[in-house]
């Protein structure tokens, strides 16, 4: 029988916590997977009991989650599991109270979250391990951001490492705990017909855009010293990409699949100063209109003094030098206060030679577009015969849906979900190895030296909009365009 865990939420009072985290953990209940989740603690700094940490965490919960999805009979198991402890994060007392109440009855795993200041993931594991609160079966959950550099990112693995293994250090990327990043992997190694397609010599370009349509919501100061480069690319970006590019991993084994996007990550051709005008764009979103809605343009928000030198946008064309992908630009964009919200892979497939219709099938190449948000889909585009008696046969484009409709809206789980029950099975797959966290920060830093050491400026954009011009033009230089 699979040991108890219990599960310790530093920042178990923040925004991430009320939203994402006791959601999720109260939809493992209702999805009947939470048979592992012994005690879930909530610190803070603030001074609580128990018993009010419960009735807020009720509220909340009837507030982020569904009508539908709430449960008299759930919340009553689920709320019998939740603690609330004080801890100011260098308080050694506050850890010898929070080891103290791990010891009454305590379960044989203990897994730390620490979803609080970064800044702060070093105090917090040594006082846990100079409170004796650490052991043999302890893991640690890390949020993002790790760092905002290669050597901040170090420095902050450096001092976990002094108390928490690589294989119990669960690095999150909430991207990863997608459905359709894991079913990715389903169609690329299932499909006997699609595996000899994913190379260079079929695939024309890769597209991977994340577009918000929020911008940056009360965290301006925050922002403004970190960028879209920073904030998505380092991480979002670049894990999907890895995913998108990686060979066929031995098994899937979290150690076999962390090899190969590392792999992935080492090919990554540097941006630097002698290409980064052509190969990357920096923007900045102006006052405009966003579903309808007049909104304030960035530096009227950030109220920073550096903002002007900050992107809310970036588009960057990433070459990847190994066998199978040289020749094919992987094109990333991200931004906020964009058009639409979606998250969107594009994997455009290459002309045909030649034509033999009377419309151009070259203006409808194949696509797979892989849908992450806000709807999960996976759709190949693909041709076939207009109907109708005209003498030239005509092509159409036909979409084919690779996701299956006929699950049940009810099997849905947010990222959350996934990513806290494999931290809890202890199984690393979908979460970040600490070499692949450093290598996509020296890759992102050589072109922040590039911007720096070019001056490259951050080109305003209209909110409501995809962007800067030149964005198009970045792709349009190769004689391509992102499928919007
Ligand atoms: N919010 C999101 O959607 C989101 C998404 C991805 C990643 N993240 C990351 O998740 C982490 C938390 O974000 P958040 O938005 O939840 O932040 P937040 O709302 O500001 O909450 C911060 C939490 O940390 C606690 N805290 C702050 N200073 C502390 C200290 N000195 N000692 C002990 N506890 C302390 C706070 O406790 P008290 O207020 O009770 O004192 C609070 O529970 C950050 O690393 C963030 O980058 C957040």
């Amino acid at each position: 029988m699979s040991q108890l865990v219990d599960l310790v939420i530093f920042g178990g009072t923040g925004d991430l916590s009320t939203r994402k985290l006791l959601p999720a953990l109260y939809q493992l209940h209702r999805h009947g997977l939470a048979d592992r989740i012994g005690r879930i603690i909530a610190t803070g700094r603030g001074e609580m009991d128990t018993e009010t940490f419960r009735t807020e965490a009720q509220g909340n919960l009837r507030r982020f989650m569904a009508d539908n999805h709430w449960s008299d009979a759930i919340w009553s198991r689920f709320r019998d599991s939740l603690h609330y402890v004080q801890v100011e994060a260098g308080d050694a007392q506050d850890y010898a109270d929070l080891a103290g109440l791990l010891n009454e009855n305590g379960a044989p795993i203990r897994l730390y979250y620490l979803a609080t200041l970064p800044s702060l993931y070093g105090t917090i594991c040594q006082h846990l391990d100079a409170a004796g609160a650490v052991n043999d079966h302890s893991r640690v959950v890390l949020e993002k951001p790790l760092g905002h550099d290669l050597d901040s990112c170090r420095a902050i693995n450096e001092d976990v490492a002094q108390v928490f293994s690589e294989e119990s250090t669960f690095r999150i990327d909430h991207y990863l705990g997608k459905e359709t990043v894991q079913n990715l992997l389903a169609v690329r190694f299932g499909n006997p017909l699609l595996h000899p397609v994913w190379k260079n010599t079929f695939v024309d370009n890769v597209q991977i855009t994340v577009a918000e349509e929020i911008g940056v919501e009360g965290r301006g100061s925050y922002y403004a010293k970190t960028g879209a480069l920073r904030d998505m690319v380092q991480n979002h970006l670049l894990q999907v990409l890895s995913i998108v590019a990686m060979e066929p991993p031995a098994s899937l084994d979290a150690s076999d699949i962390r090899d190969e996007k590392m792999k992935v990550l080492r090919c990554l051709q540097p941006i630097t100063a002698a290409n980064v005008k052509a190969c990357t764009v920096r923007g900045r979103y102006d006052a405009g209109a966003v579903a309808g809605q007049p909104v304030k343009g960035f530096l009227e928000e950030a109220e920073y003094k550096d903002a002007e030198n900050t992107e809310t946008f970036v588009a960057l064309k990433a070459t990847i030098n190994n066998w199978r992908w040289a020749g094919v630009p992987f094109y990333l964009r991200t931004g906020k206060r964009l058009s639409r919200r979606y998250s969107e892979i594009v994997i455009e497939f290459k002309k045909q030679p030649f034509s033999l219709f009377a419309n151009d099938p070259n203006e409808l190449t194949n696509k797979l577009v892989i849908r992450l948000q806000p709807d999960e889909t996976i759709t190949m585009h693909t041709l076939n015969k207009k109907p109708g008696l005209t003498r030239n046969l005509r092509l159409q484009p036909v979409e084919l849906h690779l996701t299956d409709d006929r699950s049940d809206k009810n099997d849905s789980y947010d990222a959350y979900e996934r990513l806290l029950l494999d931290a809890i099975n202890g199984d690393q797959t979908l979460f970040m190895r600490r070499d692949e966290v450093e290598t996509a920060w020296r890759w992102i830093d050589t072109i922040i030296e590039a911007w720096d050491e070019t001056a490259m400026p951050v080109k305003s954009y209209n909110s409501g909009t995809m962007g800067p011009n030149a964005s198009t033009a970045l792709t349009a230089r190769d004689d391509r365009s992102w499928y919007e």
